[in-house]
């Protein structure tokens, strides 16, 4: 019965493919849908940076899934059952036993969110001369290495990189490279083996246990730890059972557990993973525990709240145990996936297979007469704003960095994504992004690229401000008035 009921999907009587929401909304939000005018006022107001746009200026907010998550009923009600205590607190007890529950691990340091975690983990492991693989990078674990002294290296395999591809797992870890690379660097300056769920930057792609697992082997030939990133692993987790053979049967929470226990490491944003806020490095090994612990109190806050309101921990905890249910995490992947599938029949280059966190096109393609030091992923993000309302990420050259000599290092891919935020869209939601996107992409020679006007140092996607190379925004607005008449 129990395996009955775990069933994640429905088909409908007409054949349909579409995904079916297992759950229903009892507190909603109002939207606001701008003229098409005031959102061109709008992103030359923001600097043409989606980061810097005002939600009262936003229809759907798909610039990303963190800290922008539905919660449960669940979660809400036990936020009122916080203890709050500086020290101690029972709300703490509750978020250990999840995390024991989910990833198996009995040691627990509460932080303030994801890079919070990069932080105390780069700082205690990463030095000058450290070498550091991993699957994939995310932008702020890549910045505190580097903050650290470190260096970073990507050994994804080949198929990662193709944008329409059925393999199932592109975040996986090419493992003859990851060899090659502890023998050049030597063990001794590679402090740790870092896996990404759900590889982010990629388009949420996940890896296989069977990957993990060589991976693993290959750690301990030469005694290396392996930290997991587990902001995303609820979706990667699925995925395995999804996917991969010998795991259909499988539940999610052994599959969860089955890569925990592969880890030395585990830390995770809060307000991915359990819809949330915070986050949490996570191990069973006292040494670890020991190395970092310190670091919790003098730039979180003490080790039973970690930074954030006891409250959240009470959220934390909740939502760390409803990733272990599969109706709760394939709901997002499920909408994904149908809007992967919509676009790819019109025609529209995204990423292929449908992966986790949201749909990413490839703004390579969509605006190949745009070169890269134009950013056509910015620049993709900024006319489907303009077009639409909808607020989606560059992730791409403008989310890259410069080299020595002042030149962007060129992203290996230009994404736009369109995240979902884990059950806050509707299906007339996403149908909308695909009919604007799809107009988009007829209207596409009418999109230019973008410059810099304000460039930050560090992490300069966030806070930097450019210009359009020419009055294309202009003349786009101009084809929406005239393709739609008085619409919105
Ligand atoms: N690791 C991964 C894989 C992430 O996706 C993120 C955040 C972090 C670490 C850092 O966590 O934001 O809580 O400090 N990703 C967000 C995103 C920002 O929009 O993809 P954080």
């Amino acid at each position: 019965m129990d395996k009955l009921q775990n069933k994640s999907t429905v088909k409908f009587f007409s054949g349909k493919n579409i995904p079916l929401e297992m759950h229903k909304v009892r507190i909603v939000q109002k939207l606001n849908l701008v003229p098409v005018e005031r959102r061109l006022e709008a992103i030359n107001e923001g600097g043409f940076n989606s980061f810097l746009l005002s939600t009262r200026d936003i229809f759907l907010d798909m610039l990303t899934d963190s800290g922008t998550n539905a919660m449960s009923d669940e979660q809400l009600s036990k936020m009122f059952v916080a203890d709050d205590a500086y020290a101690g607190s029972q709300s703490f007890t509750k978020f250990e036993k999840s995390v024991l529950n989910i990833f198996g691990k009995k040691y627990v340091l509460p932080v303030h969110q994801g890079r919070a975690a990069e932080n105390i983990i780069s700082k205690t492991y990463v030095k000058p001369g450290s070498h550091v693989p991993m699957n994939y990078h995310f932008t702020t674990t890549l910045a505190h290495i580097q903050l650290n002294g470190g260096t970073v290296a990507e050994l994804f395999t080949p198929e990662a990189m193709k944008i329409k591809s059925s393999h199932p797992f592109k975040g996986n870890m090419d493992i003859v490279r990851l060899e090659e690379y502890i023998l050049t660097r030597g063990k001794e300056n590679v402090p740790f083996i870092r896996l990404e769920a759900s590889t982010n930057l990629i388009g949420g792609q996940p890896f296989s246990m069977a990957n993990m697992k060589d991976v693993k082997k290959v750690a301990d030939k030469y005694g290396i730890m392996i930290v997991l990133d587990a902001s995303l692993i609820g979706e990667n987790a699925y995925f395995i059972k999804k996917r991969e053979s010998g795991f259909e049967n499988v539940s999610l929470l052994d599959i969860l557990n089955q890569m925990c226990d592969l880890s030395d490491i585990v830390y995770f944003s809060g307000r991915k993973v359990s819809s949330s806020r915070g986050g949490a490095i996570c191990t069973n090994r006292t040494d670890l525990y020991n190395q970092m612990r310190d670091l919790v109190p003098l730039y979180e806050g003490f080790l039973t709240y970690g930074g954030i309101s006891i409250r959240e921990i009470e959220a934390m905890a909740v939502g760390l145990d409803e990733t272990a249910d599969e109706q709760v995490v394939g709901q997002s992947p499920a909408f994904i996936n149908h809007m992967v599938m919509e676009l790819d029949k019109l025609g529209l280059p995204v990423v292929m297979p449908g992966g986790a966190l949201g749909c990413h096109v490839d703004a390579g393609q969509f605006l190949s007469h745009i070169p890269q030091s134009e950013y056509p992923a910015g620049a993709l993000v900024a006319a489907f704003y303009i077009i639409s309302g909808i607020r989606g990420m560059e992730r791409g050259t403008l989310s890259s960095i410069r080299d020595e000599k002042g030149n962007d290092i060129l992203a290996d891919l230009e994404l736009m994504r369109l995240a979902f935020p884990r059950r806050v869209f509707t299906l007339s939601q996403v149908e909308y992004a695909i009919d604007r996107l799809n107009w988009l992409y007829q209207n596409r020679n009418l999109v230019g690229g973008l410059i810099f006007v304000e460039e930050p140092p560090v992490l300069r996607f966030f806070t930097g401000r450019l210009k359009p190379v020419s009055n294309w925004p202009q003349k786009l607005m101009e084809k929406f008035r005239a393709d739609f008449g008085d619409s919105l």
